[in-house]
């Protein structure tokens, strides 16, 4: 099957690492196109993707506007017009974000070709506007003839917003031996970091308001002296106020020596193995949470904020530790336990790693996806006149 692969992003986020492992198999028949030039293209030529960046003048934000109405899909029109052009060449477009479905959808009805919709998002009013929910729903709705969803708490989201396309949860898949072939030197990198003595607590995230680091740093003050964190990860989308005010907390707390930064890094399961635990922090749902089941992989005790599909990921108390979203003094709370019962918590870990590597083997998601594809291939296409339906049945 021959596919061409939409993503808005040139940033690596969860979503185009995802879209990385789920497009590798069809390398030789495939293209990823993107909407913005970034590093993420170079991982795909690294992998050896075919690909090509169709810049387009809409910002592209994560976090923000998928598109700010009518006036923006106008000036999409030179893209989607583009795409549709490209994907005559292919057998299937598959989105794999909010504003690559916005694009792919019209591109669809124009080339009369199916449309795959992948949801990496939580469609809910912390993360989407109104409008933009019900864009993304009506856009789906009409065109994508599969929605595949990230986890259930991203499907029961959807269909709550009113998403009705059949839609399969998939849940993220991950090369497992890579993971477990890396030579961790845990004491090395300890020492590299100047950390060899401490109790490091790692995050792993991009630093944005609802990732929630400063949840971490207010826990801080709940634990012992030598507690350090170990924030991994940038402002991927320009959260630059977030990140100074980051700053100002830790300096207003005087922990200045307890919080490192190390900014984006590829060496995350080298790094994962060098933290006593890792904590994950969303103050909103988090709609997969990659890092949470890479910690798993990894062998080392994780704790999540239990919400959305961290609480498909983690048994709190048997595979790791699910605190309130927001809630620094329970976080604190598992911190000190695991601190203080390191055997009981590389117990819990190495439960959770077994749990792991039976879950979320990439050959088997990508298997799901395989046959997901390969049903929705020859279900009937949109035409173009939804397109003209779905302008005033949206808005
Ligand atoms: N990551 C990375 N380098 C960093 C920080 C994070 O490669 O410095 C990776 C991390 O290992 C994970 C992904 O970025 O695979 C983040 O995905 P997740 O689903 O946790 O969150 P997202 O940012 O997509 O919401
Ligand atoms: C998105 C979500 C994240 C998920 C990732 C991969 O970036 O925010 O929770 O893990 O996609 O599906």
């Amino acid at each position: 099957m021959k596919i061409l692969f939409l993503d808005q992003s040139g940033k690596i986020g969860g979503a185009e690492l995802s879209l990385l492992d789920v497009a590798r198999p069809y390398r030789d028949h495939c293209l990823v196109c993107l909407f913005a030039e970034g590093p993420f293209h170079t991982l795909l030529e690294q992998a050896q993707i075919p690909t090509c960046v169709l810049a387009t003048p809409i910002a592209v934000q994560k976090d923000s506007s998928v598109v700010k109405g009518l006036s923006s899909i106008r000036q999409l029109m030179p893209l989607i017009i583009k795409v549709a052009q490209l994907s005559r060449e292919f057998d299937l477009i598959y989105a794999n974000t909010p504003k690559a479905l916005v694009v792919g959808a019209i591109a669809s009805a124009l080339s009369q070709r199916p449309l795959v919709y992948h949801l990496h998002d939580i469609v809910s009013q912390e993360h989407f506007s109104a409008i933009n929910q019900r864009l993304i729903v009506s856009l789906a709705n009409t065109f994508a003839v599969a929605v595949i969803a990230n986890s259930q708490a991203t499907k029961a989201a959807f269909q709550q917003a009113g998403g009705r396309s059949p839609t399969e949860v998939v849940y993220n898949g991950f090369d497992i031996a890579a993971f477990q072939q890396i030579q961790h030197d845990r004491s090395t990198l300890r020492q590299q970091l100047g950390l060899e003595s401490r109790f490091i607590v790692g995050h792993f995230s991009r630093l944005s308001p609802w990732k929630g680091q400063h949840i971490l740093i207010e826990a801080l003050k709940h634990c012992s002296e030598n507690v350090t964190a170990l924030l991994v990860g940038d402002a991927l989308f320009g959260e630059q106020k977030y990140v100074e005010q980051l700053h100002q907390q830790i300096e207003q707390e005087g922990l200045q020596h307890r919080v490192r930064f190390l900014g984006f890094r590829s060496d995350i399961p080298q790094l994962m193995a060098a933290c006593d635990v890792v904590a994950h922090t969303s103050t909103a749902p988090e709609p997969f949470g990659r890092v949470i089941v890479e910690t798993m992989l990894g062998g080392i005790p994780v704790i999540a904020a239990a919400a959305g599909g961290a609480i498909e990921l983690v048994e709190s108390g048997k595979t790791g530790w699910l605190t309130p979203p927001g809630d620094p003094v329970k976080l604190a709370t598992c911190i000190n336990h695991c601190q203080k019962h390191p055997h009981h918590s590389q117990e819990i870990a190495c439960n959770a790693q077994a749990e792991a590597v039976k879950r979320f083997d990439l050959a088997a998601t990508n298997e799901q996806i395989a046959q997901c594809l390969q049903q929705v291939s020859q279900t009937s296409r949109v035409t173009f006149s939804n397109v003209l339906g779905w302008f005033p049945a949206c808005w």
